[in-house]
């Protein structure tokens, strides 16, 4: 068939150009280290999540049964809400399935051009995630794209369009998962007054890990961010994503985001467990300090073998390579070894930046960074 030919040749084309992407066999049993996960914390397997998760299956079920809009039960969504609102200093938080979908959905409510009344500009960093690009995508916003954490490129931005009096919007994300740097959230929420644009912050990398008690960078800036999104998917071990705003947003976001509306209530047993890595957070102090010394030590042994990390200052920290044949290479090579390491590429990143992406987990010790840094000198 002449339609399902042209997938086909898509796949052989990214193959030509080292871009192919395929799913791995389950490998677990080979590895010896594993640098891939996002699960920060190690909260996925923690017993408390585990147990809330299989109590919340046992007594509401597992599946979320129907949109919340039309469901009776609404306690453990509400009581879920009401934490993450608490604990993100916000009026008010709503849960989606996935991060994905948050962003999707939310920015195509929030761009919408027929509750602004006019076209919204929207001034986006580079390395933003693809769900937020895909949510202005959809909304039919003017994206204007700033050069990665360049707050000037952003301010020149702004000042070059303050003459248009349309709704604006900058769009960041507060940790970055595929460079593992930071946002300066005292100069973006600064520039968000001057220009009043809406900040929408992305704090999916962040959650668990940065601000007060864990609970992400923007608890730290309760006046100038305008929403905050996060995911239980990364450093909360389960899955789902929420967004933090003032009430009457999230009133909007019932009424107006689609990926909420149309979409199953999240299930009980993931709310479980999202519950119980969420109380978690404010007491995992060392589990955090012994993740920023471990990935402090990576960094300084990849800057001894004249590596590049970029800013990386965080859980995360790209190798930053160019080639993508090398970068398959070096991974297949540690892959023999019994290491997994995660190799991105474009389009995921800009072209010529291929690199090996190195998650840092509490499960990690200065002496794990050793094995894999003697075994990586022998694939350089
Ligand atoms: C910055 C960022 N935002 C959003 C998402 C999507 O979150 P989820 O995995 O919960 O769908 C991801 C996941 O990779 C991400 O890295």
């Amino acid at each position: 068939m002449k339609i399902l030919a042209s997938y086909s040749k898509v796949c052989s084309t990214l193959k030509d150009l080292s871009l192919y992407r395929e799913l791995n066999n389950n490998l677990k049993n080979e590895s010896i280290l594993d640098f891939t996960s996002n699960n920060y914390l190690s909260l996925s397997t923690h017993p408390k999540v585990i147990q809330n998760a299989q109590d919340y299956g046992a007594k509401f079920g597992v599946g979320g049964k129907s949109s919340r809009l039309l469901q009776t039960e609404q306690s453990i969504y509400l009581n879920l809400e009401k934490k993450i609102a608490r604990d993100k200093g916000t009026q008010a938080a709503l849960l989606f399935n996935s991060g994905f979908q948050a962003n999707v959905s939310v920015l195509e409510a929030l761009l919408d051009k027929k509750t602004l009344g006019a076209k919204p500009l929207v001034f986006f960093d580079r390395a933003n995630h693809a769900s937020l690009y895909q949510g202005c995508l959809l909304a039919g916003a003017q994206i204007l794209r700033y050069r990665h954490l360049d707050m000037d490129h952003l301010k020149s931005l702004l000042e070059s369009y303050a003459h248009l009096d349309v709704p604006k919007f900058i769009i960041t994300e507060t940790v970055f998962g595929m460079d593992g740097d930071v946002v300066d959230l005292n100069l973006i929420t600064e520039l968000s007054k001057t220009h009043d644009a809406f900040l929408y912050v992305d704090e999916a990398h962040a959650t668990g890990l940065f601000g007060k008690n864990g609970y992400g960078l923007s608890t730290d800036f309760h006046d100038g961010i305008h929403l905050s999104m996060g995911s239980f998917s990364k450093a909360l071990g389960s899955s789902g994503g929420y967004v933090a705003c003032a009430q009457p947003l999230k009133e909007y976001l019932i009424n107006k985001c689609k990926g909420f509306i149309y979409s199953t209530a999240p299930s009980p047993l993931i709310i479980g467990a999202c519950e119980a890595a969420w109380d978690l957070i404010p007491t995992l102090t060392a589990e955090r300090i012994k993740i920023f010394k471990t990935a402090d030590y990576l960094r300084k042994c990849l800057k001894e073998l004249h590596l590049k990390t970029g800013n990386s200052t965080s859980q995360i920290i790209p190798i930053i390579i160019g080639d993508e044949d090398k970068v398959l290479s070096i991974q297949k090579r540690l892959k023999e070894k019994g290491i997994f390491i995660s190799a991105i590429r474009p389009p995921t990143v800009p072209p010529k930046t291929a690199r090996l992406r190195m998650n840092i987990s509490n499960n990690h010790n200065l002496s794990h960074i050793d094995t894999f840094i003697n075994e990586l000198k022998a694939c350089l």
